[in-house]
């Protein structure tokens, strides 16, 4: 008899896996390509074990268990939220009816893509954030850098399950196609944009889980609406390990801005690098960035796909059931704008076609939170100057935007004007240079670097000097 992995136990799910063998046997046959793929594009960092959280069950205190594990140790496992059986479609043309557990057929091509274009972006920000690693500002940053990192790769799993419990042999290709492209890749790239942007340095890995773990929030509540139980479940749960994505992102920057703040007034200078702090200008130029290429995630301003999937019950708008409509938006009109004449106009379209803007002011909305956390400390620490979201046409490579030059103040000029002051509003290679100079490691425990102040709080309770991680 050959040995057979006991996937309950190697693979903490509440999904009863042990029941169904063909679906285990399919899991089976990923789980060491996945493996391989952490071991290859994972951290590059070697440790001996790192203090994570691992969700063992969706209940309160399930899915928060503490404990230092080796990285490759770590039980990703398949958890859905729990099954309300009178659950019904919210909104579009199956409003009120029960909600599917089993694929539709004249779905599946377009749920199939939803997942894949979802999945994609799970292991592509683990391979972005490869050897971030090696220059943590400190212990607890490492730790927090590489619980980010095995959730996403939980959420690889969470997808990869969906696939090959829903969508048979095409699923099954599909789960192996999430791993064969990578982020960056001239042959088989991820599909999104954003995810084939590097993160070199930290101060990027703050920007990116603030702005583009936050884009993966609203997907992934787009999704929790959908008719398709199971995908909406799955979301559902995943949301829960992104809040700690985003507080990874939020909590960073407000350290960098601190840090950033303290030299200022300590030196009464802006320009702070010569005691090794980054200036706020350039801070301000990552944000602009990192919060443009955030904001193509959300697609075009017109899309009848989004249309089309909110009408068949597919994905639907963040929190669905707090609007005061009718759910079905057939003679809903909207306003969106476009670039006409060298001006931003609004023009009406139906507000179907429209939901992916609806999507992105939530998003934008809840990005300006963090401006104004960031405002506040310098506001408190006596400084004047204030960082700002740019306009939501700026540097915008999809949708209306595409093709023109608007500025952070949200003014249309042209080729020659953008060209002479895009150094002042995204980041210059000598900004990039300065940040890398910064990325020097810090992993004694209670050591920090220069240019980013210590968290308030540890983690879990554990004080900032614990011993988060223990490096090989
Ligand atoms: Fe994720
Ligand atoms: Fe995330």
């Amino acid at each position: 008899m050959t040995a057979t992995i006991d996937y309950t136990e190697r693979i903490p799910n509440n999904v009863d896996l042990a029941s169904d063998r063909r679906l285990q046997r399919a899991l089976e046959a990923w789980q060491p390509r996945f493996l391989q793929w952490w071991q290859d594009m994972g951290p590059a960092l070697p440790t001996r074990d790192v203090y994570l959280r691992t969700a063992v069950s969706v209940g309160h205190e399930g899915w928060a268990h503490f404990g230092h594990v080796p990285l490759p140790d770590y039980r990703w496992g398949i958890f859905l939220a729990e099954r309300d059986s009178d659950r019904v479609a919210a909104f579009g043309a199956h409003k009120g009816e029960p909600v599917w557990q089993a694929v539709p057929g004249e779905h599946r091509a377009d749920l199939q893509r939803l997942i894949v274009v979802q999945g994609d972006t799970e292991p592509a920000s683990v391979e972005q954030q490869r050897h971030l690693g090696s220059t943590a500002p400190s212990l607890y940053d490492l730790r927090n850098l590489f619980q980010v990192n095995v959730e996403e790769g939980r959420h690889l799993w969470a997808m990869v399950y969906l696939l090959h419990a829903h969508f048979a042999r095409a699923g099954r290709e599909e789960a192996e196609a999430l791993l064969e492209r990578s982020s960056g890749s001239q042959d088989a790239p991820r599909i999104l944009g954003a995810f084939n942007e590097p993160t070199p340095d930290w101060l990027s890995f703050f920007m990116f889980t603030y702005f583009t773990d936050r884009d993966g929030k609203y997907q992934l509540g787009t999704l929790r609406e959908s008719a398709f139980d199971p995908l909406s479940r799955t979301c559902e749960f995943m949301l829960k390990e992104e809040a700690h994505h985003m507080f990874v992102g939020t909590t960073g920057i407000d350290r960098v801005v601190r840090r950033t703040a303290q030299l200022m007034v300590e030196n009464d200078a802006e320009d702070i690098r010569e005691w090794g702090g980054i200036p706020l200008d350039m801070v301000q130029r990552y944000l602009n960035f990192h919060y443009s290429v955030s904001l193509d995630l959300f697609g075009s301003e017109m899309s009848t796909n989004v249309a089309n999937y909110y009408t068949a019950g597919l994905k639907g708008r963040w929190r669905e059931e707090q609007r005061g409509d009718d759910h079905i938006l057939a003679d809903a009109v909207s306003t969106v704008e476009v670039v006409a004449d060298d001006q931003i106009v609004e023009v009406e379209a139906p507000a179907l076609v429209a939901l992916n803007q609806d999507l992105r002011d939530e998003y934008v909305a809840d990005c300006r939170n963090g401006l104004n956390r960031w405002n506040r400390i310098l506001e408190e620490a006596g400084i004047d100057i204030r960082l700002a979201l740019p306009h939501h046409g700026f540097n915008r490579r999809v949708g209306a935007f595409a093709g023109h030059h608007i500025s952070p103040s949200g003014k249309v000029i042209g080729a020659e004007e953008w060209e002479r002051s895009a150094p002042g509003w995204l980041p210059t290679e000598e900004d990039r240079a300065y940040v890398a100079s910064l990325m020097q490691p810090v992993l004694e425990p209670g050591r920090i670097a220069s240019w980013i102040a210590p968290p308030t709080k540890g983690i879990n309770g554990q004080p900032f000097e614990y011993e988060y991680v223990h490096l090989a």
